[in-house]
């Protein structure tokens, strides 16, 4: 029987392998800053819990966030307001697109998970908190820059911008949660915090060295920083397993084993407990929004290091 393979080596073989799939997907082009992107791109970044890193292609190209910022805002909301949170938000997966109003209106203005966008929207007013939409951008920002240690990470105005232009669903959404009376600041503050947290430029490399703290309960293994109680990474591991790939967390779940958040900028962050943090990024989509190519990559790569919490 061949031996297992070393972490360098699974990354490298993934990444040869995935070579043949390049450009495979199609561009999120709704946001028409994100149409830009050239569609071969490819970069994976592991980094585990004992500091060893393996990279490939793109790992230090940056990328736009997009909803894995989603992961973070949670964090941040569930910091400021505890489990208060969960009677503006559920967390039981959607089953509907990411951007749904139906099942908003259906379900009296509280969104099925914090990873849906309405739900997003409303734990993004929960760290907005009735301050200025500025402090709370910079709040999120400098989170990610602290996790990371890149002073350097920063908001994409032209993305931030292309998307407040264009987010019209995203407008409806937030106007559905304040007639609902589930959001506290104006809807226009909310959006320009949501837009931007979205617009966050950052690379595989820091991605994943970000989302490290939810590979061990959310202490930083790396500096000792306690970034999050124990309960709260549980539970933010918990819907990203269940809910972080939208109508096809379930698949997500089946083929790769592990707690993942997506984005529609075509990056991944993936956590395996106790072990590591993978991010990935392929700038094409499948149908239902998640980057094709990055959850084949995750796919290989759990399979290649026999990674899964099941
Ligand atoms: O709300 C939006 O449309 C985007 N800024 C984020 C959506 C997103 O990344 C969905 N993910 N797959």
């Amino acid at each position: 029987m061949k031996d297992a393979p070393t972490l360098a080596e699974a990354v490298a073989e993934v990444g040869r392998e995935m070579a043949a799939h390049r450009g495979e997907g199609r561009v999120a082009d709704y946001i028409p800053a994100l149409a830009r992107v050239d569609p071969n791109r490819f970069g994976l970044a592991v980094i585990t819990v004992d500091g060893e890193t393996a990279e490939f292609g793109d790992a230090w190209v940056p990328f736009s966030i997009q909803s894995i910022s989603k992961v973070f805002t949670l964090a941040l909301a569930l910091e400021r307001v505890g489990e208060g949170l969960w009677t503006r938000v559920g967390r039981e997966p959607s089953g509907s697109r990411f951007n749904s109003i139906v099942q908003l209106e259906a379900e009296g203005g509280v969104p099925r998970n914090p990873f849906i966008n309405a739900g997003a929207i409303v734990t993004t007013d929960a760290v907005l908190d009735s301050r200025t939409p500025e402090v709370a951008i910079a709040e999120i920002r400098d989170f990610l820059r602290r996790l990371s240690g890149v002073e350097t990470i920063d908001i994409d105005a032209e993305v931030a911008r292309s998307e407040a232009e264009t987010g019209f669903r995203n407008a409806s959404l937030a106007n559905f949660l304040r007639a609902f009376g589930n959001l506290k600041s104006p809807v226009a503050d909310v959006l320009e915090t949501y837009f931007s947290q979205c617009a966050i430029r950052i690379t595989c490399r820091q991605l994943a060295r970000a989302g490290l703290f939810l590979a061990r309960e959310g202490l930083d293994p790396l500096n000792g920083a306690r970034v999050l109680s124990p309960e709260h990474a549980r539970r933010i591991n918990a819907i990203m397993m269940t809910c972080g790939h939208y109508d096809a967390s379930g698949e997500f779940a089946f083929q790769v084993g592990l707690p993942g958040k997506s984005g529609v900028g075509g990056g991944i962050l993936t956590i395996v407990p106790d072990r590591a943090a993978v991010a990935v990024w392929s700038p094409g989509l499948n149908e239902v929004g998640n980057s094709q190519v990055g959850t084949l990559a995750l796919e290989r790569l759990a399979a290649k290091m026999g990674w899964s919490v099941f």
